[in-house]
C-alpha cells in the first residue's frame, strides 16, 4: 500500500527501504491521544466555519473516538508503510468514512499537526513531572520535623566546613527542585501555543478559525507566524534543558547519598527495598537506584545535545530532520519521570545514622568560623581573626583535641584579655545556633523555612 501522503504526481511505488528508513510510527505512536484530540478540535472548527457539515463532523468525531479505543485496546494495526501516527489515523478514518474522512485534512498539514501533537504531549508531560517534583519536595520536607535536632557537617571541596541542621540539607534540595518547577512553568507558557492551522508553511486560503481550535485544545495563545511555527522546536529544546537540570540535581543528590551510605561516611541507611545485593560478596548492600539515577543523567544530557545539534543550521521552515526530535525528548521525559518516581520512596525511607554522625561531629573543626566571628565581634579585623583561629586550629590539631578543649591560656596567648566567654561559641551545637543570618542554618531560621515549605506544599502527605 502506498503512503497517503504520496499524491497523483508519483509514477513509482515507494521503495520498501525508504519506508523502513523514514518511518516514525515506531516512536510517534505514543502521540495518538494528542493526534486524535487535535483532529477532533480541527473537525469541530471546520464544522463551525462551514467547511464540513455538522453531520460530517459528528461522523468524523465518532470514528476518531472509535480509533482511539482500538489503539487503547491493542486492536489497531500499525504498519510502517503508513509512516507516522498522523497517516495511520487519517487512513483509518478514510477506511471507515470514505470521502467524509478525506475532508479532515482540510486547512492543515502534517507540519502543523505534528507540532500541535508534540506541544500537547509535552504540556501533559510537564504537568506530570511537576507533580512528581512536588512529591519529592514533600518527601524532603516530610523528614524535617523528626530530624530537626540532627547536626551534619556541611562540606566545601568535600572537606568538612561548617555544621548544619539536617533539615537545612533537605530544604537545599527543595530549593533546587523549586527552581526546576519554576522553569517548567515558564517553559510551559511557550509550549502551550497553538500551531494548528498554520498548515505547511504559509498558511491557508480557507476560512479557518485558529483561535477556535486553540480554545478547544486549551492552548493559551495562537502562534503568529506560520513560517516560524513550521520550523520551531524551541519549546522541545527548552523542555529538554529544564529536564537536564532536574536530572543534574538528582544526580547531585544521588552522588551525595551514595557517599553517605558508604562505610567511610556511614551517615545514612538506604531503605533495603530499594537496594541490591552482590552475587559474590554476601555482605554487600548496594545503592543501585542512586547510581542509576546518577548514570541516567548522562542520557538526559545527551538528549539535550542531540536536540541542540539537530536544530543548528536548519533553514526555515519544516525539514524532515525535525522528526528526530521525538525519540530524544520522549527519552528525557521518561528518564526524568522514572528517576523522580523512585527518588520519592528512597528519600522518605532512608534513615540517618545519628550515632555515627554525632560521634564524628567533633572532628574537622566545624566551629572554627564561629570562633573567628567571636574575635571579629571583639573588634578584631577579619583577616587577623582568620589567621589567629588558623593558628589555634593548628595547636589543637597537634594535641589531637577540639578547639573547646584548649585551655584558656592558649586563647589568651593568642589574644590577651580573653575570658571564659570564648567557650560559649565553641562546639557544633553552639556553632549551629550562631548562624542566624537570613538563609543560614540556625534552628530559628530553619524552623521558619520548614514552616514556609509546609505551607507552600500544602498539608497533604507531609
Ligand atoms: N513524521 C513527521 C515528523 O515527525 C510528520 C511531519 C511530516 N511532514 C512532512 N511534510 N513530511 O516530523
Amino acid at each position: 500500500m502506498s503512503s497517503p501522503s504520496r499524491g497523483g504526481v508519483f509514477r513509482a511505488e515507494t521503495d520498501r527501504r525508504l519506508e523502513q528508513f523514514a518511518e516514525s510510527i515506531s516512536f510517534d505512536r505514543r502521540l495518538y491521544v494528542q493526534d486524535i484530540a487535535g483532529s477532533i478540535a480541527h473537525a469541530q472548527m471546520l464544522a463551525a466555519v462551514g467547511l464540513v457539515t455538522d453531520d460530517e463532523c459528528q461522523q468524523i468525531v465518532a470514528a476518531l473516538e472509535e480509533i482511539r479505543h482500538e489503539i487503547e485496546d491493542g486492536r489497531f494495526e500499525f504498519r510502517i508503510e503508513l509512516e507516522d501516527i498522523h497517516m495511520h489515523i487519517e487512513r483509518s478514518l478514510i477506511d471507515r468514512l470514505g470521502d467524509i474522512g478525506r475532508k479532515l485534512h482540510t486547512g492543515r498539514s502534517r507540519n502543523d499537526q505534528v507540532s500541535t501533537d508534540f506541544r500537547l504531549w509535552i504540556r501533559d508531560a510537564i504537568d506530570r513531572v511537576d507533580s512528581r517534583l512536588i512529591d519529592l519536595q514533600r518527601a524532603f520536607v516530610g523528614r524535617c520535623d523528626a530530624e530537626a535536632d540532627v547536626i551534619l557537617p556541611a562540606y566545601t571541596h568535600l572537606q568538612r566546613a561548617q555544621p548544619v541542621l539536617a533539615p537545612h540539607y533537605w530544604l537545599a534540595y527543595c530549593e533546587k527542585l523549586q527552581r526546576d518547577r519554576q522553569r517548567l512553568t515558564d517553559c510551559r507558557r511557550r509550549v502551550n501555543v497553538c500551531s494548528l492551522g498554520t498548515a505547511a508553511v504559509a498558511g491557508t486560503s480557507l476560512p479557518i478559525d485558529r483561535a477556535d481550535v486553540a480554545r478547544r485544545l486549551g492552548f493559551d495563545a495562537v502562534a503568529a507566524n506560520s513560517l516560524d511555527v513550521s520550523s520551531d522546536r524551541d519549546f522541545a529544546l527548552e523542555s529538554a534543558f529544564v529536564l537536564t537540570l532536574i536530572a543534574e540535581h538528582l544526580s547531585t543528590w544521588a552522588e551525595e547519598w551514595i557517599l553517605w551510605s558508604t562505610v567511610e561516611f556511614n551517615f545514612i541507611r538506604l531503605p533495603q527495598e530499594f537496594c541490591t545485593g552482590s552475587s559474590i560478596m554476601p555482605q554487600k548492600i548496594n545503592p543501585d537506584v542512586l547510581e542509576l539515577t546518577r548514570g541516567r543523567a548522562a542520557r538526559v544530557v545527551g538528549n539535550l545535545q542531540t536536540l541542540l545539534v539537530l536544530l543548528k543550521g536548519l533553514p526555515l521552515a519544516y525539514n524532515r530532520d525535525l522528526q528526530e526530535d521525538k525519540p530524544a525528548l520522549f527519552d528525557s521525559f521518561d528518564t526524568v519521570e522514572a528517576c523522580l518516581e523512585i527518588a520519592v520512596p528512597v528519600v522518605a525511607g532512608a534513615v540517618l545514622n545519628r550515632e555515627a554522625i554525632d560521634e564524628r561531629l567533633d572532628r574537622g573543626y566545624l566551629d572554627a568560623t564561629t570562633l573567628m566571628e567571636f574575635f571579629i565581634r571583639q573588634g578584631m579585623p577579619q583577616r587577623t581573626a582568620h589567621h589567629l583561629v588558623g593558628h589555634l586550629v593548628g595547636k589543637a590539631t597537634e594535641r589531637g583535641v577540639r578547639l573547646a578543649d584548649l585551655p584558656l591560656d592558649e586563647f589568651q596567648q593568642a589574644h590577651s584579655g580573653l575570658d571564659e566567654s570564648v567557650y560559649e561559641v565553641l562546639g557544633v551545637e553552639k556553632a549551629v545556633e550562631a548562624f542566624v543570618s537570613y538563609g543560614s542554618t540556625a534552628p530559628s531560621e530553619v524552623e521558619k523555612q520548614v514552616a514556609h515549605w509546609k505551607e507552600k506544599l500544602g498539608p497533604s502527605n507531609l
